[in-house]
């Protein structure tokens, strides 16, 4: 099945008299349980389409479907339902709340969505585990490494149990070797929750992890997905 079907999707964004064309007619298909890479150079049009697809933004013109239901239909609290219920996005700058210690930072999500606490905790427990960060349950981001912070990111979108997780140049805060480990951590969650996973790069040595890759310039697809 088909979990995102992308077509002709195009994105301007208005700037003072002028428009930018963000997005120029991107076609896309992505097979659930994928684990696949967008990768383009910096102004290509990753974040905007990883927006667009996490409803965080939306088109200007074109059709996106994400788990079967077409984005253009849905009214606001249909979308707010996707937002919270169907998606997991990992930031580049990892967004975690600073005066929350590492098991409340991922079981935040759970809470937005008004799970009692001791579900909330019970799940975040398993995600803390999986991760490997147990031991820094009580401690706060501030007193994590960047790769201890992004492996809290990956568990707090996970937590929800997501049809998707979108990760938008997860690595590019992270040295070499920090960065291999957390896209391995990511492959390894796609293959045991069965996620499908969207990530963004400008860095070629981090493909190696993607079954999938599709390049992205000037806000076009540019070449159809190779193996990986
Ligand atoms: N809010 C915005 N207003 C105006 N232009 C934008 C906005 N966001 C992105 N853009 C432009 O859209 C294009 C694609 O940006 P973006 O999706 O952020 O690319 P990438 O993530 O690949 O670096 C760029 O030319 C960028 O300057
Ligand atoms: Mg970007």
């Amino acid at each position: 099945m088909n979990i995102i079907e992308i077509k002709d999707l195009k994105k301007d964004y208005p700037l003072g008299d002028t428009i930018v064309p963000a997005l120029r007619g991107v076609d896309l298909t992505v097979e659930e349980g994928d684990f696949m890479s967008i990768i383009g150079p910096s102004g290509s049009g990753k974040t905007t389409l990883l927006n667009i697809i996490g409803c965080i933004d939306f088109a200007t013109s074109g059709g996106v479907s994400v788990g079967g239901r077409e984005i253009t239909a849905l009214n606001d609290r249909q979308i707010t339902d996707i937002r919270l219920n169907k998606i997991g996005f990992i930031f580049q700058t990892f967004n975690l709340i600073p005066v929350l210690d590492v098991i409340e930072n991922i079981e935040f999500p759970l809470l937005l969505m008004k799970k009692s606490a001791a579900e909330a905790r019970r799940r975040a427990d398993k995600l803390i585990e999986e991760v490997g960060l147990k031991e820094y349950a009580a401690h706060r981001p501030s007193e994590l490494s960047g790769g201890q912070r992004q492996r809290v990111a990956i568990a707090r979108a996970l937590v929800t149990n997501p049809d998707i997780v979108l990760a938008d140049e997860p690595t590019a805060n992270l040295d070499s070797v920090t960065g291999a480990s957390i896209l391995e951590l990511m492959r390894r969650m796609n293959e045991l929750e069965k996620t499908t996973f969207i990530f963004s790069t400008h860095d070629a040595n981090v493909l190696k992890y993607a079954r999938r890759i599709v390049k992205i310039k000037d806000g076009l697809i540019e070449k159809e997905p190779v193996a990986a």
